[in-house]
Parts: C-alpha cells; structure tokens; sequence
C-alpha cells in the first residue's frame, strides 16, 4: 500500500499537468448553445449579432473538440419551437448554415470533418437545406470529426416519429412487434447509428434540457455553465471534459 500510494499521486499529478487523460475523452459530446440573445442585449446590440458571435464559436469548438478526440459533436442550432421567434430572426438563423458553411467547409474538408444533421429536414427552407446537403455530399467520405447540427429538431416530435414508423413497419408486417427492444427503437431515431451523447453541455445558467435529445440522454454527464454561449472558450470547453473525467459513471450498477 505505501508503494501504491505515492504511484497513485504521481499518476494523479501528471493527469493534471496535461490538463485531462486523452484516455477519457467522452466519445460524443452534445451542446445546447444557449444565450446568444443575452450576450447582445448586454452589448446594446440586436439578437442576431449574438448568433453571428455564436457561429464563430461554433467553429472555435470544432477544433477544440477535433484536437482533444471528441468521435461526434451534436450542436442543437435550432428546435422545433424556435419557429415562435419573430419571424426576422427566424430567417437569421436559417441564413446561418449557409453562411458557416460558406465560410469554413473548405477547411472542415481540410481537417476530415464530415457534416450531418438530425431534425426534420424537410421542414427547413429551400436555402437551408441545399447548402447543408451540399456540404452533406462533400463531406460524406470523411471520417474524422462528426459535426451533427440539430437543425428543426423535436425530441418529442422524434419520439412520435419513430412510434409512427414502427406502427406502419408492423402493420406491413415489416417488422415483429416482439422485435421492438431498446435498441430497434434507437434505429428509428434520428439519431439512428450514433452512440449516446457521453457529455452534455448547456450554457447561459439554465439548466433544462429544452426538448433535445430526451432518450438519448438517459445515461449521459450533464455539465452547465453561466457563461453565455458566445463567450464559450476553448478553455471552457476543456473545463467541461476535466470535470466529465472525475465522474464515476455507473449506470444504474454500482
Ligand atoms: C439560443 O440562444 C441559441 C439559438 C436558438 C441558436 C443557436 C445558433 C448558433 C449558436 C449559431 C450557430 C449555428 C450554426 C448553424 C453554425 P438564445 O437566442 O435563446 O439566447 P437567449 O436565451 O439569451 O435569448
């Protein structure tokens, strides 16, 4: 034990000097950006400029997330009740895909990032969803970091989706209602193919889930933080997987 011990604490030293094991990075991290309205209103400026702010970090945290081995980044960029929003800045943030994509997908291509969404895809403007496929198509054969935007996405709206979609595949008898388990269900979700989020991080000091990925976070790390999205650092983020690392994540075992 008393060779153990001072082991044990060199271990612990070095883990600290490297600010995080690269051993224990959580494979998909999920993000809902929140606060960008705020961060302009403190600023006297108008709404939009947050996200304009929000979009840069936004690639800001690509990299980070690139760099420390995150597998899938999923970034809820607008839900199903965002459509209540006044209608101009509605058409800020469907503008933005196009806009992030124009700007960086040469260099996502670059670093091997492959682009996808979940969320109700045929629900966005013509705009939106052809510069996303666009950059769905170029992106398709890499295989480095997924960046996954939550675009019109519901949780419950999935949810239904999916019930909707098993009770037609039994009806066709497609499907065995004796085959539905956890894990079928997952394959009618968006999220279909994709491993659970590991870590999920809210900004802005609220601490709701906001209809965003309610299944799929049933065993995940919740990590809030005051700090509104566009002032979200690389530092932060980093905070964020440090504190993941000394979690004990059990299960529901013991
Ligand atoms: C929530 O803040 C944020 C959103 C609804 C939009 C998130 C979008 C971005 C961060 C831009 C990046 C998008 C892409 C596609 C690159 P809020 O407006 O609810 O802030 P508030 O709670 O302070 O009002």
């Amino acid at each position: 034990m008393s060779l153990k011990l001072p082991f044990f604490k060199n271990k612990q030293k070095e883990k600290d000097d490297n600010q995080f094991d690269m051993e224990n990075i959580p494979n998909h991290v999920a993000i809902i950006m929140d606060g960008n309205g705020r961060w302009a209103k403190k600023r006297g400026l108008p709404r939009i400029a947050g996200h304009k702010e929000g979009m840069d970090v936004v690639k800001k945290i690509v990299k980070v997330a690139r760099n420390c081995n995150v597998r899938i980044l999923t970034l809820y960029a607008f839900s199903t009740e965002n459509w209540k929003r006044p209608r101009s800045e509605v058409d800020y943030l469907m503008r933005l895909p196009k806009e992030f994509l124009h700007i960086y997908l040469p260099e996502l291509m670059d670093n091997n990032v492959k682009i996808e969404t979940i969320g109700n895809f045929d629900g966005l403007p013509d705009y939106t969803r052809e510069s996303i496929q666009y950059a769905k198509e170029q992106t398709k054969g890499n295989d480095g970091l997924l960046l996954n935007f939550a675009l019109n996405y519901g949780s419950r709206f999935e949810i239904m989706r999916a019930i909707k979609q098993i009770m037609t595949d039994v009806d066709s008898s497609e499907l065995s209602i004796d085959a539905v388990d956890e894990e079928k269900f997952s394959e009618y979700l968006y999220t279909k193919g994709l491993s659970d989020p590991d870590l999920l991080i809210r900004t802005s000091g609220e601490q709701r889930l906001s209809n965003f990925l309610l299944w799929q976070v049933a065993y995940s790390e919740f990590w809030f933080t005051d700090v509104l999205w566009p002032d979200f650092s690389e530092e932060i983020f980093r905070t964020a997987l440090q504190d993941y690392q000394r979690r004990k994540r059990r299960y529901g075992g013991i």
